[in-house]
């Protein structure tokens, strides 16, 4: 049987995907950048709705979820839109780079994030850092990439310790906060907008 917290974010992952609003959003807040050739990943996406969005305005876009039955739909959902393969790639596996469990800090929320959020449904699905990279699997590397976005389902404290350690500078996170409005910023991390375009979108740019 399912504890509570079990059932409550076993609900929160069917129903948890994100809305229209804020995907046009950052759809038209992306392409105010007027940036060339950029990429886009969307870490833990789930169905695939964000990636095939962005992929359909020209981005060349990547989706990382441990969820491989969300990855498989994901594709499915690619093939029926007539997106090319070249343009919005899927792998299964654990967005967190594998450089993660390298430092102190990395260690620490690791640790924290397997004991305070981890669904037990998901743990088979789940990778070890250093197991099988999905970045190994799409041919990226998390610092070569430019805009990202992550509707977090373990809490924003990764995300921001991931995108403040690993993305190169001036690259842009799309956040829609779970867990808190009120994040810790980490120094290096600048919030440049925040409820765009009357959405709950945050957004974040990596300084020098
Ligand atoms: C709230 S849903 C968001 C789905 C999609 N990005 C959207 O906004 O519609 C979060 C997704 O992240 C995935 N996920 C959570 N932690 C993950 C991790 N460490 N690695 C890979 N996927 C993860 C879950 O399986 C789930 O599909």
């Amino acid at each position: 049987m399912l504890s509570r917290r079990e059932r409550e974010e076993n609900k929160f992952l069917e129903v948890a995907l994100t809305g229209k609003e804020e995907l046009e959003a950052m759809v038209s807040y992306a392409n105010n950048l007027d940036l060339s050739n950029a990429s886009f990943l969307d870490m833990g996406c789930g169905v695939g709705n964000v990636v095939l969005r962005m992929a359909l305005e020209g981005y060349k876009s990547y989706g990382i979820d441990y969820d491989k039955d969300a990855i498989a739909e994901s594709e499915r959902a690619r093939e029926n839109l007539g997106i090319s393969k070249e343009l919005a790639r899927f792998a299964v596996g654990n967005y967190y780079p594998n450089e993660l469990h390298q430092t102190e800090e990395g260690r620490r929320l690791l640790k924290k994030t397997t004991e305070q959020f981890r669904v037990k449904r998901d743990k088979e699905k789940e990778q070890k850092p250093e197991w099988n990279s999905p970045y190994d699997a799409l041919g990226i590397r998390y610092r070569d990439i430019d805009l990202f976005y992550s509707y977090p389902y373990d809490n924003e404290e990764m995300i921001l310790h991931i995108f403040s350690e690993f993305a190169k500078p001036g690259a842009v996170l799309f956040l829609r906060p779970v867990f808190s409005e009120e994040y810790k910023l980490p120094s290096n991390v600048e919030r440049v907008d925040r409820n765009i375009d009357g959405s709950v979108l945050d957004v974040l740019v990596k300084k020098d």
